[in-house]
């Protein structure tokens, strides 16, 4: 065991958080999209210790996390492709898998050829990076199957006392994690759906050419220990009026209240993004045995949710 620090995201905290990096140590920090948990990418102990307190796959590759889209260069080959994508969407919720240099360990690739990039657009992250000036190895901040973590309170419950600080920079806006797109080729390949949408990165809506699983997604995501029920869209407080009728104890994610259930109310599929996995982790804390949330479209944004739900409630 080693005790956890809590770092505020000021200058001080900051700057603290980016020594420990830079020593080898795990340090977690906020996102736009989730929580991440830092080591320094190209120092294989750093990394292989991130493995081990997150209880990860070996063969499950890691983000590397970058300051600044010059950085590029140091642990990828870029691409026309990539250039133009990183001009639209960097600072942002948008991963690149590139052919990754030989700097790269290949503990960080988790074997691949390949490296994912990203250049996160939350404040305190670039502040994070570029303080650390190294690359930074950085999956969701949680032991592996569990919903990942939007607040520092989150990482705590998982990760407290198996690594050295979390900086508390509040609820991640975005809630879900990052676009992930093979940029190798000449069109965008979309290997996990976020915030940044099919429409918007050129990449065919759907079809086998275009879609590829990324390696994470053979790995069960995202699921609380109680049930998950998804209902129509207007239907959740009936839904769970009518499971907590038959004793369950239950929760709700809709765009409107059940009485006497405790409700998460939504509005669209942002808002869903945003406290799908607060909610989900919530229930889980007053031992709920149901969770039933409201589904919305698979479309834009509304396609990143869905998959997230779907594979929550256990059905893919
Ligand atoms: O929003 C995010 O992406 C968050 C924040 C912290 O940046 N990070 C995150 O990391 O979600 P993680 O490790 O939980 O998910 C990374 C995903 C996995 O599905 C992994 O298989 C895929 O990216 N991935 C990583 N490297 C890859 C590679 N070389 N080729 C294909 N997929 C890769
Ligand atoms: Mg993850």
């Amino acid at each position: 065991m080693t005790t956890t620090r809590l770092l505020p995201a000021d200058p001080d905290g900051i700057a603290a958080a980016a020594r420990l990096l830079c020593a080898g140590e795990l340090v977690a920090f906020p996102t736009e999209t989730v929580y991440g948990l830092g080591a320094s990418a190209l120092d294989p102990a750093a990394v292989a210790a991130l493995f081990e307190a997150k209880d990860r796959p070996a063969d499950n590759p890691l983000i590397v996390h970058l300051g600044d889209d010059d950085q590029l260069d140091r642990v990828a080959h870029r691409t026309p492709l990539a250039t133009r994508l990183a001009a639209d969407h960097w600072p942002g919720p948008l991963t690149l898998v590139l052919d990754a240099r030989p700097e790269v360990p290949e503990i960080t690739r988790g074997g691949h050829p390949t490296v994912a990039v990203r250049v996160p657009g939350h404040p305190i992250a670039r502040r994070l990076l570029v303080a650390a000036g190294v690359p930074v190895a950085a999956p969701s901040a949680y032991r592996s199957g569990r919903p990942s973590p939007t607040t520092a309170a989150h990482v705590a419950e998982d990760l407290d006392g198996r690594i050295a600080a979390i900086v508390d920079g509040g609820p991640c806006p975005i809630g879900v994690e990052s676009t992930v797109v093979d940029a190798r080729g000449s069109r965008p390949v979309v290997l996990r759906d976020g915030t940044v949408t099919r429409e918007q990165l050129g990449a065919d809506d759907d079809g086998a050419a275009a879609t590829a699983a990324s390696p994470g997604a053979r790995y069960r995501h995202y699921a609380p220990t109680c049930q998950v029920r998804l209902a129509d869209p207007g239907t959740g407080p009936d839904v769970a009026t009518e499971a907590a009728a038959t004793g369950l104890r239950v929760h709700l994610v809709a765009g409107s209240p059940a009485r006497d259930i405790p409700t998460t109310v939504v509005d669209g599929p942002d808002e869903l993004a945003a406290r799908l996995y607060a909610a989900l982790r919530a229930a889980d804390d007053d031992r709920a045995d149901v969770i039933v949330v409201e589904t919305v479209d698979a479309t834009g944004v509304g396609r990143a949710v869905m998959d997230r739900l779907v594979r929550a409630a256990g059905r893919r």
